[in-house]
C-alpha cells in the first residue's frame, strides 16, 4: 500500500491509502473525491484519451499537471485537485471536446457544469463521437471479439468495424453501455437486434416460455462455442431454463 496526500479546496488536505501503482483516479474515486472523466472505466485498461481527469501531482520538488486515470499511485506524492491551473486546463479540454462533438447533450451538460457554454474553435457538426475508445476496449478486452477498431488518423480518425464490415459483432451492446456520450444506438426491428452505428442486424432467439425474443442467436452461438456447450444446448430455451435442461 502507498500513502499519499490529497489537497482539495473543498475538503482541505487528507492522507489516503491505495495500492502502489494502481490508477490515481480510481484511488481518488474510492476515497470519495469527484474527478470528472470520460474515457476511464475500472474494468478496462487506461487509455488517457479525453484528458479530462486533470490533477496536479507534486513528487519531490517537481509539481506537474497530469491525467489521473493513467498516473500510478506512489508513496509520498501530493495530489492537488481543482487548482486554478487544473480548472483552467479542464475548461480548455471541455471546449475542445465540445468542438469535436458539439451536439452531444451529455457533453453539453458536463461542460456547462464546469462553466463552459461557448466554444471558440471550429465545430464538427457532423461528429458525435469523442474517440474515448471505451467501446473498442470493452469489445476487445471484456467481450473478446474485437468487432470494432480505430481507423484512419488525424481529423479522420474514427472507431469503426474493420473495413466497414461488422461481421464479428455479436450485438451484445457492451459498446453502447460504456459510451459516455450515448452515440451508439440499439434498436429492435422485425425480430432483429440492430446496433445502428455499426450497421449490424442479428436475428433474435425466441424464449418459448415468455413468448418474446431475448438475445441474438449469433451471440448465443458465440458464447456456446466459447463455453463448449453442446450444439443443441439453447434450442428454443431462454438462459433461465438452463437448470431445467441440465436435469
Ligand atoms: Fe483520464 Fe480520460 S479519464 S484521460
Amino acid at each position: 500500500m502507498a500513502k499519499f496526500t490529497v489537497n482539495s479546496p473543498k475538503f482541505g488536505g487528507h492522507v489516503i491509502e491505495a495500492d502502489e501503482n494502481s490508477s490515481l483516479l480510481q484511488a481518488l474515486q474510492e476515497a470519495g473525491y469527484q474527478v470528472p472523466h470520460l474515457c476511464y472505466h475500472e474494468a478496462l485498461s487506461q487509455y488517457g484519451a479525453c484528458r479530462l481527469c486533470l490533477v496536479e501531482v507534486k513528487k519531490g520538488r517537481k509539481q506537474k499537471l497530469t491525467t489521473a486515470c493513467n498516473y500510478p499511485v506512489k508513496d509520498g506524492i501530493e495530489v492537488h485537485l481543482d487548482t486554478e491551473k487544473v480548472v483552467r486546463n479542464r475548461k480548455m479540454v471541455l471546449e475542445l471536446l465540445l468542438s469535436l462533438c458539439p451536439n452531444s447533450a451529455d457533453l453539453q451538460a458536463l461542460a456547462a457544469k464546469h462553466g463552459v457554454t461557448e466554444v471558440r474553435f471550429d465545430k464538427d457538426e457532423d461528429n458525435d463521437c469523442i474517440l474515448c475508445g471505451l467501446c473498442e476496449r470493452v469489445c476487445r478486452e471484456i467481450v473478446g471479439v474485437s468487432a470494432i477498431t480505430f481507423c484512419e488518423r488525424g481529423d479522420r480518425k474514427a472507431v469503426e468495424p474493420p473495413f466497414g464490415v461488422a461481421d464479428e459483432c455479436i450485438a451484445c451492446g457492451a459498446c453502447a453501455y460504456v459510451c459516455p456520450v450515448d452515440c451508439i444506438k440499439i434498436e429492435v426491428r422485425d425480430g432483429k437486434k440492430v446496433i445502428v452505428r455499426w450497421g449490424r442486424e442479428l436475428e433474435l432467439q425466441n424464449d418459448d416460455l415468455a413468448g418474446a425474443p431475448y438475445a441474438p442467436k449469433f451471440m448465443l452461438e458465440h458464447f456456446r462455442k466459447l463455453t463448449n456447450l453442446p450444439a443443441d444446448f439453447y434450442e428454443d430455451k431462454a438462459p433461465w431454463t438452463f437448470e431445467r435442461k441440465r436435469k
